[in-house]
């Protein structure tokens, strides 16, 4: 923090921002041809281990929390025994979705015709069962799902030969301290948008936006003056607020522990965690079903228990979020989409927004090595 603390003083009293890597550019078809959509759905998201969750939501035995991943429905629990198990969240005898959100339970019962499962997948239950006869239920258990946990969050794989261990190695040694794995999920919005999710995930890697779009909502408040980093393919920017420059005036030692400042961790492809004075917020971005449609799923997560004053504490910072969230950056994001889509537009990263080139740079490579 002291280090970042250093570079985001010495970027505000010279008025610039961490600038790293050339100019990139790129065609704007990269946001609306249906051929590089299908695999980065393949290959980024299909293919690639996806965050789910903090590894507080599941950290109890008994903890249940369903999730929907690029489109795909997926259950993780937490057994009795203490292990952390994952499974497609669809019900062996028809296919349905089995639980929403979270919970806590010995069993989950389908509620389309109730049959009944345990926490590591087996099929133990099924009313009326001479209606089956001839089924063998111990071939009728959920299907399982590659699952991880890392540095406080948990990482699943949506298909089975997906590797999910060590894919946050990169960053370990650079995010412990926030403590993700006593986070728990208080408040979650959905939403589905008309742009793509490329676009989406760029408004949060640069705050070259701030003095222009949140004018009058964040600048106020908040510099551009950033500290970045990347690691292997995962990405950090420290935003600190107006005035940070002032602690330049302070010997280090009296620094406090967490400057004023919010922390944008994006993690490969697509998970965007901001961690701020008060909890942390997760953006679970993903492809929607053609190249210019995105679901985004926020949630708002503080540490220690889920009671009501935490709840209501992250509903409020939700509020916030959304307000600025889905009354300015969505909607320049789904006002740029149409630019694309009329055709004429390319995309622009200076180094001076370095994490915009550096995503679409790990995004274009990892689609093109296969
Ligand atoms: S679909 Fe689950 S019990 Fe019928
Ligand atoms: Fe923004």
């Amino acid at each position: 923090m002291i280090e970042l603390g250093r570079r985001m003083i010495a970027n505000t009293l010279a008025n610039t921002t961490d600038q790293f890597g050339e100019l990139y550019e790129a065609d704007g078809s990269i946001f609306t041809d249906l051929e590089r959509f299908r695999k980065e759905r393949e290959i980024l998201f299909r293919n690639t281990p996806q965050v789910i969750c903090w590894s507080g939501d599941v950290g109890d035995p008994g903890d249940v929390i369903a999730r929907e991943v690029a489109g795909v429905p997926v259950l993780v629990t937490r057994g009795e025994d203490g292990e952390l198990r994952a499974f497609l969240n669809a019900c062996s005898h028809r296919g349905m979705v089995l639980c929403e959100g979270a919970t806590n339970t010995r069993r989950l019962s389908c509620p389309y015709h109730g049959w009944n499962f345990d926490l590591s997948g087996n099929l133990v239950g099924i009313p009326n069962r001479d209606r089956f006869p001839g089924l063998a239920a111990e071939t009728k258990g959920l299907a399982p799902l590659p699952v991880s946990e890392q540095l406080g969050l948990v990482l699943v794989g949506l298909r089975q030969d997906v590797v999910v261990d060590g894919f946050l190695k990169d960053l370990v040694g650079e995010v412990e301290w926030l403590g993700w794995q006593n986070y728990r999920s208080g408040s979650e919005r959905h939403f589905t948008k008309h742009a793509n999710w490329k676009l989406m995930v760029d408004l949060n890697n640069e705050a070259y936006h701030v003095p222009s779009l949140h004018r009058e909502s964040l600048l106020p408040f908040l510099s551009d003056h950033c500290a970045t980093n990347t690691f292997g393919p995962h990405s950090r920017m420290c935003v600190p607020f107006n005035g940070i420059e002032a602690l330049g005036e302070v010997p280090e030692s009296e620094w406090p522990e967490r400057l004023d400042t919010i922390m944008v961790t994006c993690i490969f492809p697509s998970t965007v965690i901001v961690d701020h004075m008060d909890g942390g917020s997760m953006h679970r971005i993903a492809p929607g079903l053609f190249p210019g449609e995105t679901t985004l799923h926020l949630i708002e997560g503080r540490p220690g228990p889920m009671d009501d004053d935490s709840r209501q504490r992250c509903e409020a910072v939700m509020e916030m979020n959304v307000t600025i969230l889905d009354g300015e950056d969505y909607p320049a994001t789904e006002a740029c989409q149409r630019g694309y889509e009329a055709g004429a537009s390319s995309l622009v990263a200076g180094p001076g927004e370095p994490l915009v080139g550096h995503w679409h740079r790990t995004w274009d490579q990892a689609v093109s090595a296969r």
